[in-house]
């Protein structure tokens, strides 16, 4: 059972390397349940890679890295696909839409290859498209909407699961100011559940950034400063 205010991500000398590049540096944080953080930094600071390890997308070279009990540099391919699947929404700046599947498929997307129960995702599905304001629009296919709303859809997908960790790298960066903010307000109204979610995204806008109560900053891999 986890409560808020535990340290529920734990990164101990976490470090990613490139071949001879060198993406993270020995980096070691904590991070409480249900907390939102911005990371931020310059392009190349190591952000994305960053949101990837967390995520289990990628594994770290060496050290150590703990979400929700679970010792993420531990674990073989299989593992992580389970737990990127119980565990973690992903939401990224080109929203990765498929753009000939309608929006309802798209927000199903999660549970293909996976054990189905048809009826309970399609409600859930459509529970969060009315969430996202996107009801209506469920049989259209995903390639005729706007930026927002296709990042909207994208929202959509990430909870579908209900996951614990919602991960966002850049989720704004395609979207003009107005409609990344409501965007934004999506992220955190939706995070805002019951328990909290973990929310953590990677942003250079420091509008969207003073949005999360948490900051983390990097540059050249290593953090160079942190909200307690
Ligand atoms: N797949 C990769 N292969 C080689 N180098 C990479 C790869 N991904 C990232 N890098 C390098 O790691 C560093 C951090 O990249 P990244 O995490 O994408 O930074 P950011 O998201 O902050 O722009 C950069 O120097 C980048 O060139
Ligand atoms: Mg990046």
């Amino acid at each position: 059972m986890t409560r808020p205010n535990d340290p529920w991500i734990v990164a101990e000398s976490l470090t990613k390397t490139y071949g001879n590049a060198v993406a993270l540096r020995s980096l070691s944080f904590s991070i409480e349940a249900g907390s939102h953080w911005a990371v931020r930094g310059p392009s190349g600071s190591g952000k994305s890679t960053l949101l990837y390890l967390l995520g289990a997308l990628d594994r770290p070279t060496s050290g150590r890295l703990t979400v929700g009990g679970q010792v993420l540099s531990h674990l073989d391919a299989e593992a992580r696909a389970s737990f990127r699947y119980h565990m973690v929404g992903f939401v990224f700046q080109e929203f990765h839409l498929l753009d000939d599947l309608t929006v309802e498929e798209n927000v199903l997307l999660p549970f293909v290859g996976r054990p189905r129960d048809r009826r309970a995702h399609r409600e859930q599905a459509l529970w969060l498209l009315e969430d996202v304001g996107l009801a209506d629009a469920r049989r259209k296919p995903a390639g005729v909407l706007s930026g927002g709303e296709k990042q909207r859809v994208a929202v959509a997908r990430a909870l579908v699961n209900d996951p614990p960790l919602l991960l966002c790298d850049e989720p704004t960066g395609n979207l003009d100011q107005k409609t990344g903010a409501q965007v934004m307000d999506l992220l955190i109204n939706l995070a805002e559940g019951d328990p909290p979610k973990t929310l953590v995204v990677v942003t250079h806008d420091p509008a969207v950034a003073s949005r999360l109560s948490r900051q983390m900053h990097l540059r050249d891999g290593e953090i160079v400063q942190a909200t307690p």
